[in-house]
């Protein structure tokens, strides 16, 4: 279905690649993150108070679903044009 590469911007490497099911897509991002045993930061549990949870630079994880960031997101990382996969960057991983 969809592919994400989790990109660890402190270590240069790629963390992660997930598979992302249909079931998923409903799921919040950063539950689904952590699900995958991501550590993803967080002191106000998703109340989108805290600020930790920022993927690709400003994107409060858990203020999306899977489906939404999908959906709106600006950064296919194949350049044979692939559109089924997608990057996640994790400035302390
Ligand atoms: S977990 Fe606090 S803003 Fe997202």
């Amino acid at each position: 279905m969809y592919q994400i590469e989790v990109y660890g911007k402190a270590s240069g490497k790629i963390a992660a690649v997930l598979k992302v099911q249909k079931y998923d897509l409903d799921k919040n991002l950063m539950d689904f993150l952590r699900e995958k045993k991501l550590p993803i930061a967080s002191s106000c549990a998703g109340k989108m108070q805290c600020k930790k949870c920022i993927i690709n630079g400003f994107l409060l994880s858990c203020s999306v679903t899977l489906k939404e960031f999908l959906r709106n997101s600006s950064q296919p990382i194949d350049a044979q044009g692939d559109s089924n996969k997608f990057l996640i960057t994790i400035d302390y991983l």
